[in-house]
């Protein structure tokens, strides 16, 4: 392939005239390399149960749930989100989210009647988050760095304050995190991470009745402790230096997927967050001063309008009308936001923004509801380019379906040629059956920017039975992806009958675990 040929298709479709072996991002400031490759041979479809890569590319194991991680503290169950940060001499920091437990492996049934408060006491140590040291070899290997000082849990019981001026049901804090999902990464080093399902372990308020609904906790947390539903569905936001850790209310209250922030040139800041739910809403909160995620304005999207809608008791009668005031509101944000407008939307996760251009895209993974069944990336381009822009111009970006190969795209992230990963979210309930059936297992996505393949969808790997993969993350130097390997064999119905043992193999039970991806064809994607 003709380099030259390459770096002009690239710049053509950048819409720049420059010439060079890497481009400056105007919106990031970041350099984005132009990759000279040829022809990327994906993988096909797999139903096995192993991680399974298309050639030029391998994949090891870094950590698993329950391997130590200090003298005191193990890594927790269904890791998801991975943040990495880097660190000097080859280390980095490793934080990764734990979203839920699946009882029968870790206490060994699933039957509700079979709870005791030891086993939800086990269970609630085992959500939450891991911080963890992880350091390179000469080979560029990384590898965990057990007992480091900075290593250290967060769990389903850290006491954890809200960042509000007013107590949440009658509280200034509240006892753990959990339904820890997809995050982000704040400008000063800190960690965001998004507590989504929360309803699954201590169930939700009924605001008509006041009394709280456990229709939906399917882990029975509720039966041994009452803790407010109030007190979780936050974005909390984690120091991994010190491990303290607050409930940022100004941020609302759903199942928070993620929070995706982009800063102002006056050091402002917006944070773009998904509430994962059938016909539920996008969202963003608009900083007022510098570096604060408590100051500002919260906005949900009108996407057939293409405008923001603020989100303010002290400015909305419709608000009043409903609402005593905005600590309310915030609690209830899924009724404020469709009472002003807020578009539904089908499952919005991961949101990511393009380093191309500065749009904002976000994965609608499904609505099964509307037979949406292969969901598609929704692109926002803010007016102006300015995130905080009060109208945008709303389009598909891309579609699963079987011409393009994926359904369900969740997760999402940019390597260092702003090429777009993608890993899939079947359902357990869905997976390998009727629209799902020609997918076979979720997998890891690649979608290129650039050369013979550009805007294809290109399959990359794929996850072992029942898995999902999750919180794709590139380290500092893009030569290796951390890549969360999430729930597999979640569709074994008891212990005697494993649909998977990945990834000790043999009679053993699966482990969710975090892998490295590394290999020349990673380094080729990105041209470095
Ligand atoms: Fe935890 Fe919306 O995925
Ligand atoms: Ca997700
Ligand atoms: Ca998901």
């Amino acid at each position: 392939m003709n380099s030259q040929i390459n770096r002009r298709k690239f710049l053509d479709f950048l819409g720049k005239g420059a010439v060079g072996l890497a481009i400056s991002s105007q919106v990031t400031g970041r350099l984005l390399n132009i990759p000279d490759v040829g022809e990327i041979v994906g993988i096909a479809p797999s139903n096995k149960d192993t991680v399974v890569l298309a050639k030029g590319l391998k994949s090891r194991v870094l950590v698993t749930w329950g391997d130590a991680i200090s003298k005191h503290d193990k890594f927790g169950f269904n890791n998801d989100y991975i943040a990495f940060l880097p660190r000097p001499n080859n280390e980095g920091l490793l934080w990764v989210n734990h979203e839920y437990v699946d009882p029968l492996f870790v206490s060994n049934s699933r039957v509700l009647d079979d709870r005791t408060e030891a086993t939800v006491i086990n269970e609630q140590y085992n959500v939450g988050g891991s911080l963890i040291k992880v350091a390179q070899n000469k080979k560029g290997r990384w590898r965990l760095v057990v007992d480091d000082p900075v290593n250290k849990r967060i769990t389903g019981t850290t006491k954890i304050p809200f960042n509000w001026h007013e107590p949440i049901a009658g509280a200034d804090h509240a006892i753990g995190t959990l339904a820890n999902c997809s995050g982000g990464v704040t400008p000063w080093g800190t960690i965001l991470t998004c507590e989504e399902n929360y309803d699954m372990f201590y169930g939700e308020r009924n605001y008509k009745t006041g009394e709280v609904d456990n229709t939906k906790s399917l882990l029975g947390w509720n039966k041994f402790f009452d803790y407010p539903p109030e007190h979780y569905g936050w974005v909390v936001e984690v120091d991994p230096e010190t491990g303290k850790a607050q409930k940022h209310v100004a941020l609302g209250r759903c199942a928070h997927e993620c929070a995706t922030i982009a800063e102002l040139d006056d050091g402002r800041l917006v944070v773009y967050m998904g509430d994962d739910a059938v016909n539920q809403c996008l969202y963003k909160f608009v900083g007022s001063e510098p570096a604060s995620l408590s100051k500002g304005t919260l906005y949900v999207a009108n996407v057939v309008m293409g405008k923001w809608i603020p989100i303010e008791w002290e400015a909305s009668e419709v608000l009043q009308k409903k609402f005593s005031n905005q600590t309310e509101v915030l609690i209830q944000l899924r009724d404020a936001a469709r009472f002003l407008g807020g578009s539904p939307l089908d499952r919005p996760e991961d949101i990511d923004i393009d380093p191309l251009n500065g749009n904002v895209l976000i994965a609608l993974t499904n609505n099964t509801g509307t037979n949406n069944f292969y969901g598609s990336i929704l692109q926002i381009e803010e007016e102006g380019g300015q995130h905080d822009a009060l109208r945008f111009k709303p389009a598909i970006f891309l579609t699963g379906g079987e011409e393009t190969g994926f359904a369900c795209p969740d997760n999402l992230v940019f390597d260092a040629a702003g090429n777009l990963w993608f890993t899939s979210d079947m359902s357990n309930s869905f997976m390998l059956d009727g629209p799902y059936a020609s997918f076979l297992n979720n997998g890891l996505f690649l979608v290129m920017r650039s050369g013979p393949q550009a805007g294809k969808v290109i399959q990359i790997a794929s996850a072992p039975v029942g898995a999902e993969f999750t919180g794709p993350c590139f380290s500092d130097d893009w030569k290796t992806l951390f890549l969360s390997v999430q729930h597999p064999g979640e569709n074994s119905q008891h212990l005697g009958k494993l649909t998977s043992h990945w990834p000790l193999g043999g009679e053993t039970i699966p482990r969710p675990g975090v892998i490295t991806i590394s290999g020349l064809l990673l380094e080729e994607i990105q041209g470095i």
